[in-house]
């Protein structure tokens, strides 16, 4: 079985963005949870799919200009999430979104459908790269495997939490913790 490895940069109160919609303390969306030589395919929640298929376009068409999300250049190791982006399957978690821009992304419309992207074989690990609602209702729904966090050093305040839908207790097991430049925390949460 596929494992599917949610990632998720997140204030030190659990916020993943800010009250504008975006998470402004995060400086680069670069692959900082190492997951890249691992997974061969991202799963999306059809709420982020569009600001993000619309990001990573503008960083391959216009390496040079200002990202639209942090305003700054995008990083080489933003560069090379693009170049991944672009080559890897992604499927988008919705039943109302029915097209894409991206001929390597496809929907799925149920967690049955995600179940069975687990089951499909041969195939590398999946990455699950959010929203909040998706993270929280797959993780509720037992098909999580890992949980990688980057906590960043702020209290974001106002803003969505990560797991603002979730109602139920459940523990972790922490398999890895690491110190990242920044002041920020690398965590790596096995689910059980
Ligand atoms: N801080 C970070 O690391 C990080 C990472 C990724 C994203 N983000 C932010 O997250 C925000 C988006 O998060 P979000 O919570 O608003 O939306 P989301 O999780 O991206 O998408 C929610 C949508 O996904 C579909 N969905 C979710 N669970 C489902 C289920 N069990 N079955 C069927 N469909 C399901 C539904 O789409 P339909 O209504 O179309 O069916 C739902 O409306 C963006 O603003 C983005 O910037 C932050």
């Amino acid at each position: 079985m596929r494992k599917l490895i949610a990632g998720m940069k997140i204030s030190v109160d659990g916020k993943m963005e800010g009250p504008a919609g975006t998470a402004d303390w995060v400086a680069a969306w670069s692959d900082d949870y190492g997951i890249m030589p691992q997974v061969d395919a991202c799963l999306l929640g059809g709420g982020m799919y569009p600001g993000y298929e619309k990001y990573w376009t503008s960083l391959q068409n216009e390496p040079d200009k200002p990202a639209w999300i942090t305003g700054a250049a995008p990083t080489p190791a933003e560069i090379e999430w693009a170049r991944f982006a672009a080559r890897t399957p992604h499927y988008v978690l919705s039943k109302t979104l029915a097209s894409a821009h991206w001929p390597q992304t496809s929907f799925v419309r149920g967690l049955e459908e995600v179940a069975a992207l687990k089951k499909r074989q041969p195939g590398k690990d999946i990455y699950l790269v959010g929203g909040a609602r998706t993270t929280a209702s797959l993780i509720e729904a037992g098909l999580v495997d890992e949980l990688r966090l980057i906590v960043y050093p702020l209290l974001a305040g106002e803003g969505k939490a990560l797991f603002a839908t979730t109602g139920r207790r459940r523990g972790f097991e922490l398999r890895e913790a690491r110190q990242l430049p920044g002041g920020r925390v690398s965590l790596i949460y096995g689910i059980g």
